[in-house]
């Protein structure tokens, strides 16, 4: 099972961002509380971490790796105009789940609204690194995979 984790822009300096909204944990921190995660649960995962400040190459990523079983993604700011990178996470077919450290819905008005949260088929947010073990803990929840399967 292959599990894209993929992280747009300014999440490269997370740890040096506003701790109020983005917490002390670094990417690399995060991604190996994932790396734990998938190890404690002691299944055949393997875990594809990308992170990119630029929005084609996030796209061209997720292209390439079409054949992924999920993803995780936070898309950063993209998320609330990216339009192409929302066409880009239609395009893949497997389950994805979106990530915001922050509350985005509790923030500025322009933050509020995630155009790519409409491609995919669940947010976590506001729980800082939380949301992403949520997130991954979701994906590859045994009842969720059947029923992607049965959707084939
Ligand atoms: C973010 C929220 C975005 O609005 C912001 O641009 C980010 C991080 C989050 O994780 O809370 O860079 O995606």
């Amino acid at each position: 099972m292959i599990i894209l984790v993929i992280n747009g822009p300014n999440l490269n300096l997370l740890g040096q961002r506003d701790e109020k909204h983005y917490g002390q944990q670094t990417l690399d921190e995060i991604n190996q509380l994932l790396q734990n995660r998938a190890n404690e649960l002691d299944i055949s995962i393997k875990l594809k971490f990308f992170q990119s400040n630029c929005e084609g190459a996030l796209i061209d990523f997720i292209q390439q790796n079409r054949e992924s079983d999920g993803l995780i993604i936070n898309p950063g700011a993209f998320a609330h105009y990216s339009y192409a990178l929302a066409d880009g996470l239609r395009d893949f077919s497997g389950r994805k789940a979106e990530v915001h450290l922050s509350d985005i819905s509790q923030r500025e008005d322009w933050r509020a609204k995630s155009v790519t949260a409409e491609a995919s088929d669940k947010v976590f947010m506001g729980k800082l690194e939380k949301s992403y073990i949520e997130a991954f803990e979701w994906l590859i929840d045994t009842r969720q995979n059947k029923l992607k399967i049965q959707n084939l």
